[in-house]
This record gives structure tokens, sequence and C-alpha cells, in this order.
């Protein structure tokens, strides 16, 4: 999947414009005063677009009257859920909603919280980020009581969200001050969870990379970020650790990695790094930092520091279908992708401590640096489960000039997985001319409710990296068409076609665990309420709720699809 960034980039049409248009602050390496940390953020605020602040700046308290209001008509008929409707999930089923720091809390200069990559690039170069940028977002920050309420109200039992790096750390890295009054917000956060009975799940990088850390090294281009991404993971593990028994270290590796392809990555190449390479920089410096941090919270829970719990990373990507499934080619394309997008990241961690042959055959180490035996012991089985933000299955085709000669020109646009991915529509479309499903929103073609490939997905992904812990699917949801058109509430509640995505893939999952005996323990939504969706901003939603961002309080509305998602589970989770 390409950066978010470079998408947007690239659908406007300025990657010159926006190549170096503003320069990254002097990093901050000693002091660490306030003048300091107001520096950085007048680097975010130099192209004159000031942080701004929401209405509402001080914690809402969940309300005493709350109601979901009334229950929306009967959406489908009931014979469609015939074959599963008597199906239990296992017992504990990880029944759950997703967020991410970024996404939904705002108040980024609030609380002693330092500048992130995001902050930075909105700010400096706002058409990237569709003209907003993510301040208040749904301000979750300041109405995370109120929200947690109208999630428990769908019966979840499960809350996986991001921890801000810059909220802890404002600096980034190791010896610079800890923020007390960011520490304390995510405690308040796990706290009301829990006060609620919903664990919570955290991640502790989900792509919001502080900004000192790009001005002083490069970030996930440079080895010292196992170090300082270890320091922070180790504080966040002590003080959560009691609490929170679910941790990713890394959301979707593959996409952030990517993002080091484009803006605001692309000013930070030195030694001969550039688009091409950039990404293949990150990956080793990525899975080695979450390796260490694993090490790091395995060393604290026999140290009897912390509860024993869990951690993982949330893959992402999925092994497509071939276009032509009489064509070797189209087939070994299939291979390619799974083993270059997702093995990548999976093979290392749950098989061997190495990269897939595909990968090591087609990226040289020139690029991709290999691991050496050490470091090979330590990533090794550094997961106690697995997950994987799955939303869609896509189609694999060769690309015209094949695979040969895709694969051996790093400068080829399709090299290294040597996909045909020149439109989308050829992802999407199937050799039989029909789309491969449902389309989500236009302005995110990666996704389409194919929800009849998610036994194929959850097949594969369990024999190919298996794991005693089971699997996860840490992300699913669906980008309704043209809801951003919609003026009337009743058209914005109505939103029919992430229902049934959401429906058809829970069945899908119902029958993955009772037919093919698929160990899956847990599903998380994304997303609870319509929030930033990175580069398309509010525009793009995914939210079982609508933000009414024309009131002052933001005022939230349930949609159809969050009805849909709590019946079902109502039938279906046991215990
Ligand atoms: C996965 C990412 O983790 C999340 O941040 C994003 O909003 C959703 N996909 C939808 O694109």
């Amino acid at each position: 999947m390409w950066s978010k960034f470079l998408e947007a980039v690239i659908l406007s049409g300025c990657l010159t414009q926006l190549t170096h248009a503003q320069s990254l602050p002097a990093p901050v390496t000693s002091g660490y005063s306030q003048t300091d940390l107001d520096r950085l953020w007048q680097s975010v605020e130099q192209g004159g677009v000031p942080v701004v602040k929401a209405n509402v700046t001080r914690v809402l308290e969940p309300l005493a009257n709350f109601s979901v209001g009334p229950e929306p008509p009967r959406f489908r008929p009931a014979y469609l859920q015939a074959t599963t409707q008597n199906i239990e999930l296992p017992k504990g089923f990880l029944y759950g909603v997703s967020t991410a720091a970024t996404q939904v809390e705002g108040a980024v200069k609030e609380g002693g919280r330092g500048p992130s990559n995001w902050d930075w690039g909105c700010h400096n170069n706002i058409t990237v980020c569709n003209n907003e940028v993510p301040d208040v977002t749904v301000n979750e920050y300041y109405q995370y009581k109120q929200d947690i309420q109208r999630v428990k109200a769908m019966g979840v039992n499960a809350f996986s969200f991001s921890i801000a790096w810059a909220r802890i750390l404002p600096f980034g890295h190791r010896g610079s001050p800890v923020s007390e009054e960011g520490l304390q917000f995510y405690d308040n956060f796990i706290d009301e969870l829990l006060k609620n009975g919903i664990e919570p799940v955290a991640t502790l990088f989900h792509w919001d990379t502080p900004l000192n850390l790009m001005s002083q090294y490069g970030a996930f281009l440079n080895n010292s970020i196992v170090e300082d991404f270890d320091n922070y993971a180790s504080i966040a593990f002590q003080r959560y650790g009691k609490k929170v028994k679910t941790w990713f270290t890394f959301n979707e590796p593959h996409v952030y990695c990517d993002q080091y392809a484009a803006y605001p990555y692309n000013s930070l190449y030195t030694g001969g790094i550039n688009a091409t390479t950039a990404p293949y920089t990150c990956v080793p410096n990525l899975i080695k930092a979450h390796a260490v941090a694993v090490q790091t919270y395995r060393g604290l829970i026999s140290e009897g520091k912390i509860a024993k719990g869990k951690i993982a990373l949330k893959h992402d990507g999925q092994r497509p279908i071939p276009f032509d499934s009489n064509s070797a080619s189209d087939r070994e394309v299939v291979e390619r992708r799974a083993d270059i997008y997702i093995g990548i990241f999976s093979q290392p961690i749950y098989v061997d401590g190495n990269y897939p042959k595909r990968v090591l055959d087609t990226i040289p180490a020139s690029i991709l640096r290999r691991f050496t035996d050490d470091e090979k012991k330590i990533i090794k089985g550094s997961a106690d489960f697995y997950a994987i933000d799955s939303y869609a299955t896509i189609v694999a085709k060769t690309p015209p000039n094949g695979i040969e000669a895709c694969a051996s020109n790093v400068n080829d646009p399709n090299w290294p997985i040597c996909q045909d991915i020149s439109d989308n529509v050829s992802q999407y479309s199937t050799q039989s001319g029909w789309a491969v499903g449902a389309a989500a929103d236009p302005l995110s073609p990666w996704l389409a409710d194919t929800s009849q490939w998610l036994r194929y997905q959850l097949n594969w992904l369990t024999k190919t990296y298996p794991t005693p812990g089971g699997i996860y699917i840490s992300e699913f949801g669906f980008a309704e068409p043209y809801e951003y058109l919609r003026t009337e509430n009743y058209q914005l509640a109505w939103d029919e076609r992430r229902s049934n995505y959401l429906l058809d893939y829970l069945n899908a999952a119902l029958l993955a665990i009772h037919e093919d005996k698929i160990d899956l323990r847990g599903m998380l939504i994304w997303t609870p309420i319509d929030n930033f969706e990175w580069n398309l901003a509010t525009q793009q939603k995914f939210g079982l709720q609508h933000v009414n961002h024309s009131t002052p309080g933001l005022d939230r509305t349930y949609k159809l699809s969050f009805f849909q998602v709590r019946d079902f589970f109502k039938q279906h989770l046991v215990g």
C-alpha cells in the first residue's frame, strides 16, 4: 500500500512543490527547556497555520441521563444469518473497537506534548492533509469519558487505542524529560475503560513520530531509534503494565515504512538514501526496535514489576488472489506480494529471524540491511500472538514487462513486489470483469467488501505464521461511499454498505472459527467514531458514529452499523 502522504501528493499532483517547502527545526539534544519546546512548535506554525484548540477544554463527565436513543428499523432479513445464527464465539473472545492518538485525541499542544511528524507535516503543507490539521479532530483528550460511555452501549469488552510518544516524551529520546501530565492522561483514560469493564489494548506507535527525532537523526532511517523506542516503551510498560495486559508495539509497519518514500520524510535523506530505498532502511530498524522492546517487556514481567500480559505488532496487508488462476505468473505474483509485503515483517518474527527468500533475492543487502545472527535470535519469537489489520483482499496481476524484468530493476515502478498496480481497477477487478466486491468510497480505492476471502486470509496466515497465542484481527472497517455528501441526519445514520461489510465479515469470521478451526481470538473494529483519516482528514469516514463538526461539543450520533455490530455480538458472544 502506498504511503498516505505519497498518495495525497500524487493525487494532488504537486510533488515538486511539496519536496522541501519548510525546513525541519534544529534538534533539541540537551537543556530541554520550555523555550526549546516552544521552538519546536514554532517550526510547526512557521508556514502561518497556527495550532488551534477545541471549544471544549475540560474533561467532560459521563452523562447522567444517557441513552442510545431510538432503535433503527430491521436492516437485514433474518434468513441471511441462518447458517451462523446458533454459532457461539469462543469464550474470552476479544470484541472491541480501535482508534489512534493522532486521529482522535486533538489537544496537540496541551499537557506539555511535543510535536509529531503529522503536526509538522499537515501544518506546513496543509494541502497534504486535505486542508485540515489534526489539532482538534474529535477532541477525545477532553471527551473520552463520554466516548467510552457511548461505546460501552455497544457491549464491547475491549478498546484499542494508541499512546502518543510525544505526549510522554515531548523531545522523544532517552534522557530527555518525561511529561507527568502526558502519563497521567493515559492513566485516566485506562482507568475509565477499566471502570466500565472494558479491557484496554495499547499500541505504542501508530505512526506519530516525535518531530525532534526526525530532526535529530531521521527517526526510523537511523539505528538510534531502537534505543529511543525501547526507552519510551519501557516507560509506558512500567507505568501502565499492571493495568494493560495486551500490547502492540507498532501499527501497520509496512504502511509506516512506506511513508518514508514521501513528504515530509523525504527531507531526511542522507548518504544515498532516496524514495525507493528509504522504506527499506526503515524496515530493519523498526523490526529491531520491536524485538528489543519485547525483550524489555518480558524482562519486566519476569522481574515481577508488571502484570503478565501479551505483546505483538499489528501487521498489515493481505495475500491476494490471482487475477488469472491459470497463470503461473499471476500465481507467483500472489506469493511475491504475500512474502514481500507481509512476510518481510512476519517471517523474521514468527519463523526464523530472517527475511523470506523472495525478499532476499529481490532486495539487495545494500538497500535492505541483513540481520546479524545475534539480531536474529532476539527477533525470532518476539511476539506472543499474531495480529493483522485485515481490511480487504486484492487481485494480483503480472506487470506488462513480466516479473523478471521488474524484479531485477530497482527503478521499475512495480519493484520489488512486481504486482501490476498501475491502476486500482486492476487490483479490484477480476478476470471475469467483475469487481472483487462492493467498493468503499472512491477516496479509499484500496478498500472493498471482500469478506468472502476472509477465510482464505486466515487459513494462510495461521498456517504460514503459526503461534500458540492465536490470531487477532486488530482492525477491519469500511468507508461508506460518499458519506461526506450527505446532509440529513437520517441519511448520515444509514451507513448501509458499512453495515453489510461488517456483518458479512463477522459472519465469515464465525465460519472460519467453526468450520476451518481457526484459532481467532478477537476482532477490533475500525473505528468507533468518524475521525482524522490522515491525508483525507475528516472527509473520509470510517466511524460507527457521526460527528457534527459544526456544533461546539462536536456532537456524536450513532449510525446503523453501531446497532448491527452490537446485535451481532449480543447474539454470538458468550460469558
Ligand atoms: C489502518 C490504520 O491503522 C488506520 O490508522 C486507518 O485510519 C485505517 N487503516 C483506515 O484507513
